[in-house]
């Protein structure tokens, strides 16, 4: 059954690494060396992920994997691909992928150089745990980019993972990040800049929470369905300028910086009802 899958190998196992090798254990790839900094974390990972074998960066002589995903944070890919570019063994006819929204497949250069195809592939999802991120990979948009060879290797990943492969280019990648960190990180913040105001009016967290989410949820419900422009209700789809006053006055009373933040997003919403 799995004998046409490559064989994966994982250089940094945490949230995104640990997600990922599970899907595709499941999706029938077999698992080389898992490889972490700490040896309690690379054993976590081979159970989490339910194969593999577990290995330190720091004594890493050889590393198992036909295709080799680096899930360490973005600041360490290089220096992971440095050093794996030092491990005396053939990369000719293998595949290095990251896996970083905002960094491109130059970041592997120490280890294309040594004959290996080299890409990214970023899944656009949010992984705040291994487990939590591993659920939500399926329908997940996976943004590929690297030489030929790679990007064949990623997009096959990609699908076999239950995702969608999207190409881009490498030049892009730092505001296809922007992009995503603006439809996930920003959506956060603005929501407990939310949470924030209804906690002024008295409402305890869990409360606040509560009371927002089924609001959250049917205007990402609308989004989907309409579109952002239709789905913009409110004073500013109005054009009711009174209640966009008495709103600001009352931030303001909160704090500043809610204030600035309402008004900042007004302008964009007063960009969309004018359109
Ligand atoms: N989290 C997300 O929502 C998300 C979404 C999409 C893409 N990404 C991307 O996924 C990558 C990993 O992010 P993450 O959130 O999974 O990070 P993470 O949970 O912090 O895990 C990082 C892993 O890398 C290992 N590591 C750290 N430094 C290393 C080094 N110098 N050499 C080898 N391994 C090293 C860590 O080992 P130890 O456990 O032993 O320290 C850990 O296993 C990043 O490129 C990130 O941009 C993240």
């Amino acid at each position: 059954m799995t004998s046409h899958r490559p064989r994966l190998g994982l250089v940094g196992a945490g949230r995104v690494g640990r997600a990922l090798g599970l899907v595709l254990r499941n999706a029938g790839y077999p698992i080389g060396s898992v490889v972490c900094r700490k040896a309690s974390s690379a054993r976590d990972a081979v159970a989490f992920i339910g194969g593999g074998t577990a290995r330190t960066i720091s004594r890493l002589r050889a590393i198992d994997g036909d295709v080799v995903i680096v899930a360490s944070p973005d600041d360490a890919i290089e220096d992971v691909a440095r050093r794996i570019a030092l491990l005396p063994e053939r990369f000719e006819g293998r595949t290095i992928l990251h896996v970083s929204g905002s960094q491109s497949s130059m970041a592997l250069a120490d280890v294309k150089r040594r004959g290996a195809s080299t890409g990214s592939c970023h899944p656009l999802q949010s992984f705040p745990t291994a487990e939590l991120g591993a659920t939500r990979i399926a329908g997940s948009t996976f943004a590929i980019e690297g030489d030929r060879a790679a990007v064949a290797v990623a997009t096959r990943l990609a699908r076999d993972a239950g995702g969608r492969p999207m190409r881009l280019r490498a030049g892009d990648k730092p505001l296809y990040h922007a992009a995503a960190v603006m439809a996930s990180g920003h959506v956060a913040a603005l929501l407990d800049a939310s949470l924030e105001a209804l906690q002024a009016v008295g409402l305890r967290e869990e409360e606040a929470r509560e009371a927002i989410m089924p609001l959250v949820e049917g205007t990402v419900a609308n989004i989907r369905r309409t579109g952002t422009r239709v789905a913009l209700t409110g004073p500013f789809a109005r054009g009711d300028e009174a209640t966009i006053e008495l709103n600001r006055a009352a931030l303001m009373a909160v704090n500043e910086a809610l204030a600035r933040l309402y008004e900042e997003l007004g302008v964009r919403s007063r960009v969309m009802a004018r359109r």
